[in-house]
C-alpha cells in the first residue's frame, strides 16, 4: 500500500543536496489533457503501435504515420504545462542538482521551465531528414502538406524513437550515469513497461538510490520501490516541491 504523503526519508533527501534523477512518462502530461499510451482511452487503444511507431510502418505508409504525429503535435501545441510539470521545474530551479529524464515527446517539461532535460524518446517538434540524417526543430503544428519534405527533396520523419530503434546513445548513457549517481530517483507517470527507460530506476536502486514512484496505479516497478505515492502527478509533484522547501508556483 502506498500513501500520498512524502515520508520523512524522502523529505530529508529532498532537503539535502545529493543528486536527484526524475524519470517521467505520459501520465505526467495526462492532466494537461494529453492521452497516455496504455489503458482505456490510451493512444494505443484501438491502434496498433507497430502500424504507427516503427520504422517499417513509416516506410510502408508515411502518410498514415505522419497523420498520427501531426495530430499529436496539434494536441501538444494546444496543451499547457500542468502543476506537475511546473513543480518539477521549480524543484530544479529552487533546489538544484535535479536531472529530468523523460519518455515524453510533447515538450511540456521544457515549456514549464525545466532546463536539465534528457529526452529519452526524442521530440515531437524535431524533424529528421530520412536521406541526410540532419535534424531541425519546427514548432509550427501545421506541417501541411503531409508528409513534409526536406529541402533536399527526401521525406522528413518525426524525431522520435520508434519501437525497434535505439535510444540516442549519448542521452541514454547520461541518464544511466545519473541513475548510478542519484541519491533519490522519482519515477512519475510511467507504466514502467518500456525498456531501456524502465531499467533506469532499477539500476539506480541497485546502486543505492532511494526510489519513489508516483502513480495512481501499481506498475511492475511498484514492488521494487522504497515508497509509492498513490495519486496523480499534478497532485503529488507540487507536494514534493513543497517538501523540498520550495514555494508552490502557479502554472504559466
Ligand atoms: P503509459 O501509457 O504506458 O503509462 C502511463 C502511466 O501513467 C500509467 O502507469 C498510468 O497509471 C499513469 N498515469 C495516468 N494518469 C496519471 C496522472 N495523472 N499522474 C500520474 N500518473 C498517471 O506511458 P509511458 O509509461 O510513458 O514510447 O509509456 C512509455 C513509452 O511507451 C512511451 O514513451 C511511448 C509508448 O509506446 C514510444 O512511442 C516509443
Amino acid at each position: 500500500m502506498g500513501s500520498a504523503a512524502p515520508s520523512d526519508a524522502l523529505r530529508s533527501l529532498l532537503r539535502g543536496k545529493d543528486p536527484i534523477l526524475v524519470l517521467t512518462g505520459a501520465g505526467v502530461s495526462a492532466e494537461s489533457g494529453l492521452a497516455t499510451f496504455r489503458g482505456p482511452g490510451g493512444l494505443w487503444e484501438g491502434r496498433e503501435p507497430t502500424e504507427l511507431a516503427t520504422p517499417e510502418a513509416f516506410e510502408a505508409d508515411p502518410d498514415t504515420v505522419w497523420r498520427f504525429y501531426a495530430w499529436r503535435r496539434t494536441q501538444a501545441a494546444a496543451a499547457k504545462p500542468n502543476p506537475g510539470h511546473v513543480a518539477l521545474a521549480a524543484l530544479e530551479r529552487g533546489r538544484g542538482n535535479v536531472l529530468l529524464a523523460t519518455q515524453n515527446v510533447d515538450g511540456l517539461h521544457e515549456r514549464a521551465g525545466s532546463v536539465r532535460v534528457l529526452r529519452l524518446h526524442g521530440s515531437l517538434w524535431r524533424l529528421r531528414c530520412t536521406a541526410e540524417g540532419t535534424e531541425h526543430d519546427d514548432m509550427n503544428p501545421d506541417l501541411s502538406p503531409l508528409p513534409p519534405r526536406c529541402r533536399c527533396g527526401a521525406l522528413l520523419r518525426p524525431g522520435v524513437v520508434w519501437f525497434g530503434e535505439a535510444l540516442p546513445a549519448a542521452t541514454l548513457s547520461e541518464a544511466a550515469a545519473a541513475a548510478r549517481r542519484a541519491a533519490l530517483v522519482i519515477v512519475a507517470g510511467t507504466s514502467s513497461l518500456v525498456y531501456p527507460a524502465a531499467s533506469l530506476p532499477v539500476a539506480a536502486r541497485e546502486a543505492g538510490a532511494y526510489v519513489v514512484e508516483i502513480n495512481p496505479e501499481p506498475t511492475p516497478l511498484s514492488p521494487l520501490v522504497h515508497e509509492r505515492l498513490r495519486g496523480t502527478a499534478g497532485e503529488i509533484l507540487p507536494r514534493i516541491a513543497e517538501a523540498a522547501g520550495i514555494e508552490p508556483e502557479r502554472p504559466a
